[in-house]
């Protein structure tokens, strides 16, 4: 990015040395200097995201908030959770369960209660864009960082395809790989904003809570996320401010999907799951890898086969080669531990309010509510496959620079909504979720 940038002020640092410049070329040169950094800082998504939402502080076109929901009290406003799509949920789930606190003393300890209560969440999944774990693998990393800034706009703003929603004081990264690529942006967004809106990610909390529940385990760390994720690093440079564990990653490209009842995923979830778990296996033991006895649960929908994928570990663990000898008895540790970065989000997300003095103050009987992305078959030049999906040519070759385009629109979430795999899921899995999801009818 900054490499033009560079090469303009060397030269014009060379150039100034020379006898026979003057003064008005070398002004000319500084000037050319600058306007390429405005050209490239025009160009990046996040300059785009804040110049966009700046210029429309009346929230009055897509992707813009009213900038006077900002001033004032906020503790009543609810509190803002998005996620790729309905992965993400687990972490609603998490933060619907979360009890770790009195909620009259806010002391630790349990109190029956749970410590979100008297909260309101407003939850959006960008399934319509979604998998957002592959978008780097195609180049496609600034197009991402642009539609994780579009969902922030969405939860800051009130409009949405059919009406009003309100604006919230707190946003929640429910996904990884939205965290991974834009927590940064959004941190850096909201204070150009001047907003006064808490924001919290999976990853940081993720690794905080290795952190704290590490009990004896001192051994290698596998974080199982998807390939956007594990391309970006953020679990092992999150990791190394708390531990000096070992980290390896396994990226899955077919996981989420599978989970989620894509119905071009054949391959069955143990299946899938067995396979990733092997092969990773391997290269670790090729590469001499410390034994791994934390399992952190880097992909929003993986909480939902934790059993699985301990079954997996497990299963390699006992496997016998032709000599005869269990080549991963010592990489895979006896002793397991899983870390859910959900439950750890939700206590990030309760300290970091209280922190604030942010905790609604007015009781409320309003629900949760939930909205969903879908495809918009009027914008111009809009791709579809056949089930009315984007099409992957159309949804991995768009470019960014565009903040406020609606090619995709975002809809309430009923259940009928969801794809039938998905809302068994949810009804299974998730009942806190699945009870709110039917009162938003
Ligand atoms: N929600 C994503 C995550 O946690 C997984 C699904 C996707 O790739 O969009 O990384």
């Amino acid at each position: 990015m900054g490499g033009p940038v560079h090469a303009h002020a060397a030269r014009a640092a060379r150039l100034s040395d020379r006898s026979d410049l003057t003064m008005a070329a070398f002004l000319r040169l500084a000037l050319l200097c600058a306007f390429t950094v405005v050209l490239r800082a025009t160009d990046d998504p996040l300059a785009v995201a804040i110049g966009h939402a700046k210029a429309h502080p009346q929230g009055d076109v897509p992707a813009s908030f009213v900038a006077a929901d900002y001033r004032g009290d906020l503790r009543d406003l609810p509190i803002g959770v998005f996620d790729s799509g309905v992965g993400g949920l687990t972490v609603l789930e998490a933060l619907k369960a979360h009890d770790r606190h009195d909620n009259r003393t806010g002391k630790e300890g349990a109190d029956g209660v749970p410590d979100f209560a008297g909260e309101r969440f407003v939850y959006f999944g960008d399934q319509a864009n979604m998998p957002y774990g592959n978008y780097s693998a195609v180049g496609r990393t600034d197009f991402l960082r642009e539609l994780i800034l579009r969902d922030v706009l969405f939860l800051l703003g009130r409009r949405h395809a059919h009406g009003q929603k309100p604006p919230v004081k707190a946003i929640v990264i429910a996904c990884n790989t939205a965290t991974a690529y834009g927590l940064e942006d959004i941190r850096a967004a909201v204070k150009s904003w001047g907003l006064p809106v808490i924001v919290v990610g999976v990853v940081e909390a993720g690794a905080q809570g290795l952190a704290e529940t590490a009990g004896g385990a001192q051994g290698g760390v596998a974080v199982l996320a998807t390939v956007g994720t594990c391309a970006s690093n953020a679990y092992p440079r999150a990791l190394a401010k708390v531990t000096a564990r070992p980290v390896r990653q396994l990226g899955s490209a077919t996981l989420a999907a599978a989970i989620e009842g894509d119905p071009s995923v054949t391959t069955p979830i143990r299946d899938i799951i067995r396979a990733d778990v092997g092969a990773f296996l391997q290269s670790a033991a090729a590469d001499g890898a410390a034994p791994i006895d934390t399992l952190m649960l880097g992909c929003t929908h993986y909480p939902l086969v934790a059993d699985e994928i301990a079954a997996a570990f497990a299963y390699w663990r006992e496997q016998t080669a032709a000599d005869g000898r269990k080549p991963y008895a010592t990489l895979v540790a006896s002793e397991r531990k899983q870390v859910n970065p959900a439950a750890w989000t939700a206590e990030a997300l309760w300290r970091s309010l209280q922190g604030a003095k942010m905790m609604a103050v007015t009781p409320t009987s309003a629900g949760d509510l939930f909205y969903i992305s879908i495809p918009n078959p009027a914008w111009p030049g809009v791709g579809l496959a056949a089930d009315g999906s984007l099409s992957y040519e159309y949804k991995y070759g768009r470019q960014p620079g565009q903040v406020g385009r609606e090619d995709t629109i975002n809809v309430p979430m009923t259940p009928e909504k969801l794809p039938g795999a998905t809302a068994k899921l949810v009804r299974e899995k998730l009942p806190l979720t699945w009870r709110s999801l039917q009162m938003a009818r």
